[in-house]
This record gives C-alpha cells, sequence and structure tokens, in this order.
C-alpha cells in the first residue's frame, strides 16, 4: 500500500546520493548531476575518501573542485565520505543512490555494487541513469590518461579539470586562464 509512515519527513523533499570517486569530475558526471536534479529535490555529490584507490587528486583537491563547479546550482551538496557508502547515507535522509552506466561492460559491476548495498541496507535503491550518448567513451581514468599525455581533454571536462590536471602533470597552463586553488 502507498502510505507513507508517521513521521516520515514529507518536508525534506527527494534527496538523492550520487556517490564515486570523482578522480577528476567529467562532463559524462556533471549531465547525471543536472538530470538528477529533475527528478530529485536534493542531490548530495559524495566523494569517496580511499587513499587505496590512490586518487590523482586528494579528496580536498576534489571537494574544492567540485565545489567550484556547482557555485551556482542551487540544492546540490558536495560532501566526502570514508567507509560503508551506506552508512554514510544512514545519516542523510536519502533513500537513492545515482550511478550512471556508460556501457554493458559498466553493469556487472555496478550490479554487483548495487546488490551489496541492498544487502547492507534494504530500504536502499540504487538508480541508474544512462550517460548522455556524447560521453559513453569518457572515463576519469582515460581522462587521467590522455591529460598525463598532454591529449586535449577540453570539452569533456570543465575548464577548471582541464587546468588542474595540466597543473598535476605539470604541463604548461595558459597564463590567463591560470587560477590558483585560494580562488575557489
Ligand atoms: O567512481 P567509482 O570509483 O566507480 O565509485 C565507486 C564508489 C566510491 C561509489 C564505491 O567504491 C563505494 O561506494 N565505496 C565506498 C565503500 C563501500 O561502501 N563499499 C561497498 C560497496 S560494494
Amino acid at each position: 500500500m502507498l502510505q507513507k509512515k508517521k513521521g516520515e519527513d514529507k518536508d525534506m523533499g527527494k534527496i538523492a546520493i550520487y556517490p564515486g570517486s570523482f578522480d577528476p569530475m567529467t562532463y559524462g558526471h556533471i549531465d547525471i548531476v543536472e538530470r538528477a536534479l529533475e527528478i530529485f529535490d536534493k542531490v548530495i555529490i559524495a566523494i569517496a575518501d580511499n587513499a587505496e584507490k590512490r586518487p590523482l587528486f586528494s579528496t580536498q583537491e576534489r571537494l574544492q573542485i567540485i565545489k567550484n563547479i556547482f557555485k551556482d546550482t542551487p540544492h546540490i551538496i558536495v560532501d566526502s565520505f570514508k567507509g560503508l557508502l551506506v552508512d554514510y547515507v544512514a545519516k542523510t535522509n536519502a533513500k537513492v543512490i545515482i550511478r550512471g552506466l556508460r556501457a554493458t561492460s559498466d553493469f556487472e559491476y555496478e550490479f554487483h555494487m548495487a546488490s551489496m548495498n541492498r544487502s547492507l541496507n534494504p530500504h536502499l535503491d540504487t538508480l541508474f541513469m544512462m550517460t548522455n550518448k556524447d560521453y559513453f567513451f569518457v572515463s576519469s581514468r582515460t581522462i587521467k590518461e590522455v591529460a598525463k599525455l598532454g591529449g586535449g581533454v577540453e570539452g569533456l571536462v570543465p575548464d577548471l579539470v582541464a587546468r588542474r590536471l595540466k597543473e598535476k602533470f605539470k604541463l604548461p597552463v595558459s597564463k590567463k586562464k591560470q587560477m590558483s586553488w585560494d580562488d575557489m
């Protein structure tokens, strides 16, 4: 029966968590966030703080970059979490995890992760959104690889991310666009 339980947070609106490494954030991720905002009242972008993955950008750097990207977008919260995603979600009022799917090759990993999360918390659902066709081939891993080898990633990641990648890989950054971490 479609009945709300007494005391259920009607006023909170629908909140979704969009977790990931975002190392770095691409236009594929941004497209998912923008579409999620059409469905949910609030989206929490949750950056996994997992040093074992040896990210190129520290958690602090990723937080700064993503906060900057969405600085003019209301209803977005950018946060980081350590440990189990379900434990982080439990501290919010979200009931839905959003994940983007690019290709069938993503499916197996995502299916296992969603199933494990649901086994840990049966009240949680994972909503898969198909990546925009323009970004099917874009992943943080390939973006880093191309950028490291001096290839252009403009149009696939925000300008800020393209600049940060150049700085990380010690490639020349155009002076005009240069921005320090303190500007953010
Ligand atoms: O962008 P990614 O690296 O594909 O994101 C994966 C992420 C961070 C969502 C996933 O690894 C995760 O939820 N990590 C937190 C630890 C956890 O809860 N693991 C159990 C899920 S199987």
